[in-house]
């Protein structure tokens, strides 16, 4: 019982907490993810059933907790703030213990509160904002309109800990190792003695999972890796040999090059070649599972951020299993078939991708898998402007590796977020030795993230960029000249289709 009280305190923290902070976006989402694995270890599962009712509901209502505890929210009454604001602490409350006053929070809010819920008072405030932070001490419950998760707000991380810790009670004792001892037995418990099938990408969710569930359930797992044809110079040999030779974990390789290339013949609009190639993976998919199966389970590497995002899963009404409609996006398809449903084991699913990697690392991943840029799932497909073809295909994977080998060389690679190259189908003409070129450009697109959501361009230093264009010149045959892509995202992308 009194653990339960625990929880309920939790929520109801956590809702209020929560509303402020402007429950609609993605990022808050990341925020109480954090709170969510501190208060399962108190809680179980059942709590995470209902954090995620309670999730819901939050979202649906405008204005959240905070209106159902009868306060008001009306438009900002100077204006809108947006950015970096001193924030200036007005009284002295556990959630905001060690933030130093006048220290930069970010805020993005277009509303503003206009009267207080009873027994709620104002603890904080910036200059376009009365109400940066609000409490009711007696009930623990606090409200914030800043965001603390974003990296820009100074002392974002300490007021999560606060609350987390300080206020809620918590231990930071969800460990890496606890995890383990914790979902190994439950994949166990949950996959009894059925097949399950993972189609693996090379990526660091699906290498994780892979050695997750190997540990887990042995030889029950079938690992299948379909090879489209535009994976990197090397990368599907590296992916057998790493799996199958080196760590015997059983790898169905299925090479479908040629089918995906015909079925780009003559296609160059970005969003056509990503639907074939989505549509292509499903038929390939769907063959070579039932050739290999049947098998009951599809394991997927779905994370705590796709969890957020997918409401209006599918759950089987018998079993209340989640089945799958979609391969997680990487593979970037559409749906399965209706009559090709799978239960679906998903043991990565409370977590984000820097505790998948710390995962990845504990279950003997090396750093060339955990630490590898993200690779799109359609590949160098949508790395060649307009239509795919094989010698097209050859000369951006030379002139890729070499991106990749000069960046290694240079130890930049975990500095960067993506860094690769974009074949432009057009000629310029260059000159070499006494003889005229008349060759495709090659685009070299280096950028820094936290997420992808957002990028900045690689400020590379200008040695590099020179080896890297004088490599790419002279060592493939194809190309004549090498340009730097100086585009952030917004108003770019990371990817040119
Ligand atoms: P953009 O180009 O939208 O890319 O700025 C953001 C991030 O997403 C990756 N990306 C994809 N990943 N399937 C994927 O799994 C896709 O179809 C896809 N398209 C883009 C991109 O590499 C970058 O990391």
């Amino acid at each position: 019982m009194e653990k339960f009280k625990q929880k309920k305190l939790i929520l109801l923290t956590l809702g209020i907490f929560s509303p402020l902070a402007f429950t609609s976006s993605r990022v808050n989402a990341s925020t109480f993810g954090a709170e969510i694995f501190c208060t399962m270890r108190n809680g179980g599962n059942d709590h995470e059933s209902s954090w995620e009712a309670a999730y819901s509901y939050i979202k649906k209502q405008k204005g959240g907790w905070f209106k159902v505890l009868g306060g008001t929210v009306t438009p900002a009454i100077k204006k809108a703030e947006y950015g970096r604001a001193p924030i200036n602490i007005d009284s002295n409350v556990d959630l905001l213990s060690h933030v130093e006053d006048k220290s930069i929070m970010w805020m993005s809010h277009g509303d503003s509160i206009n009267s207080l819920p009873n027994g709620f008072n104002k603890v904080a405030h910036t200059e376009n904002t009365i109400h940066a932070a609000i409490a009711n001490n007696q009930k623990k419950l606090f409200g914030v309109q800043f965001h603390p998760e974003v990296i820009h707000s100074e002392f974002g991380m300490t007021v999560i800990k606060n609350f987390v810790y300080s206020i809620s009670k918590c231990a930071p004792d969800w460990t890496t190792q606890t995890f383990l001892e914790e979902t190994i037995p439950r994949i166990k418990e949950q996959v009894g003695n059925k097949k399950v099938l993972l189609a693996l990408s090379g990526g660091v969710d699906s290498s994780t999972l892979a050695f997750l569930l190997n540990k887990a359930i042995g030889k029950q797992l079938t690992c299948m890796f379909i090879d489209q044809g535009f994976m990197r110079k090397g990368e599907p040999e590296f992916l057998m040999d790493f799996f199958d030779k080196k760590f015997h974990i059983k790898v169905e390789y299925i090479n479908a090059r040629e089918r995906f290339i015909k079925k780009l013949e003559g296609v160059s609009d970005p969003e056509t070649k990503r639907k074939i190639i989505g549509g292509e993976f499903i038929n390939v998919f769907e063959e070579e599972s039932s050739r290999l199966g049947p098998f009951e389970y599809l394991a997927q590497g779905t994370l705590y951020p796709d969890v957020i995002e997918s409401a209006g899963t599918n759950v089987d009404p018998k079993t209340g299993e989640r089945i799958a409609v979609k391969i997680k996006s990487h593979h970037n398809v559409g749906g399965l078939p209706k009559d090709l449903q799978f239960k679906l084991v998903e043991p990565l699913r409370k977590l984000f991708k820097d505790e998948v990697r710390k995962l990845g690392a504990a279950l003997g991943l090396p750093d060339e898998i955990i630490k590898r840029h993200p690779f799109p799932g359609p590949g160098l497909a949508i790395r060649i402007l307009g239509q795919v073809t094989d010698e097209k295909l050859n000369c951006l994977r030379d002139a890729d590796w070499i991106v990749r080998d000069e960046i290694k060389k240079a130890d930049l690679y975990n500095d960067i977020w993506q860094a690769f190259a974009v074949l432009l189908p057009v000629r310029t003409v260059g000159v070499m030795g006494d003889k005229r070129t008349y060759a495709w450009p090659i685009v070299l697109r280096c950028v820094s993230s936290e997420d992808g959501m957002t990028a900045d361009w690689s400020k590379i230093p200008f040695e590099i960029l020179e080896r890297i264009s004088n490599r790419i010149v002279n060592e493939v045959v194809q190309v004549n000249r090498v340009v730097y892509d100086i585009t952030s995202k917004p108003p770019g992308t990371i990817e040119w289709e």
